[in-house]
């Protein structure tokens, strides 16, 4: 079994760029760097350049400028060997029709020149639910199932990194469910995941680590938990009854912000503090004679980062 040791890179991206003919610019000098043994989940919207960074990771798509590296290998120079580590779910459902679930999972393990192992596709098979499928051809199954023979194929191989494409866009409960149980197993093996995702709860239900692209530019890359941390401020929104101007001085003190042309004065703070300041806020609102007409608070979430930041670089 591999040991988990976050501490060393997995993946190195460096510089990368994607121009798509005649002159589309899909990832605008990505720099990232994948812990072994992570979760890291790449979150944005549609567009944003999420398959298009995966696919040149996994030699599918060819990198206009940079370079990436496997495990310290180039994945252009020593394609094979990096494509071997790598097992990859593809966004879109592509199978060979005609072949039998087992046939097409055991013909995987053979590309990547793996030797046979009737037990290790067993045990795939059944992990996925798909064993009494496996003489079934893959025509003949559901959508949700022919999603779990990509995810059998991208694992046929024993890769030590996954990628995910959109794991659950548009499957079902079950499957999902089936799915993350399989992340966790396969993580506490030593397996690092990267998924890609424009669900923000998947991301935080899932990920170690999170990274926020959008335009093909790689806007913030933080731990989950600094994420959460920043989940935990609040924010007191003060209607005034005559606009400021400017922050008054005597206020300096405070994380204030001024909103809707000077007529909402907005406080940030953080829930997880002793105090959180507002009883003073308010007292030295009076000294100073600012007076509101109505105030509400609101929690920032993840939903609300991710918008703030996706707005500041449009
Ligand atoms: N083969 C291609 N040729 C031209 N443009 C492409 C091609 N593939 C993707 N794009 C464009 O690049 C951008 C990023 O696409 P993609 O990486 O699929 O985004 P995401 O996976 O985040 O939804 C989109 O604007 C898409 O239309
Ligand atoms: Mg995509």
């Amino acid at each position: 079994m591999l040991q988990k040791d976050t501490n060393q890179s997995v993946i190195q991206v460096e510089g990368l760029g994607k121009t798509y003919p005649p002159d589309f610019t899909a990832l605008k000098k990505i720099n990232l760097t994948i812990k072994h043994g992570e979760i890291f989940a790449l979150l944005g919207p549609n567009g944003a350049g999420k398959t298009t960074l995966i696919s040149i990771i996994c030699g599918i798509t060819n990198p206009t400028s940079g370079r990436v590296l496997v495990k310290g290998k180039n994945i252009i120079s020593d394609f094979r060997a990096t494509r071997a580590l790598i097992g990859l779910v593809p966004q879109e459902l592509t199978t060979d029709a005609f072949e039998t679930v087992w046939a097409t999972v055991s013909f995987t393990r053979g590309l990547f020149g793996k030797k046979p192992n009737p037990a290790f596709i067993e045990k795939i098979l059944k992990q996925l639910s798909l064993w009494d499928k496996k003489d079934n051809k893959i025509m003949t199954l559901s959508g949700g199932m022919k999603r779990r023979v990509l995810i059998a194929k991208a694992l046929s191989h024993e890769p030590e990194i996954l990628f995910l494409d959109e794991p659950t866009a548009g499957v079902d409960v079950e499957l999902r469910k089936d799915m993350w149980a399989l992340v966790r197993g396969l993580q506490e093996t030593g397996v690092t995941i990267i998924l890609t995702t424009h669900y923000i709860e998947e991301a935080e239900e899932m990920a170690d680590r999170i990274g926020i692209i959008n335009k093909g530019e790689l806007i913030l890359v933080e731990e989950k938990a600094t994420l959460m941390q920043k989940l935990g401020k609040k924010q007191l929104s003060l209607e005034l009854q005559k606009p400021l101007k400017q922050i008054p001085k005597a206020l300096a003190d405070f994380d204030l912000e001024l909103a809707d042309d000077g007529h909402c004065l907005i406080y940030t703070y953080d829930t997880t503090a002793k105090q959180t300041g507002i009883t003073a806020l308010l007292s030295k609102l009076g000294d100073a004679d600012i007076k509101f007409k109505d105030l509400s608070t609101n929690k920032s979430s993840l939903e609300d980062i991710f918008v703030n930041l996706v707005k500041e670089t449009t």
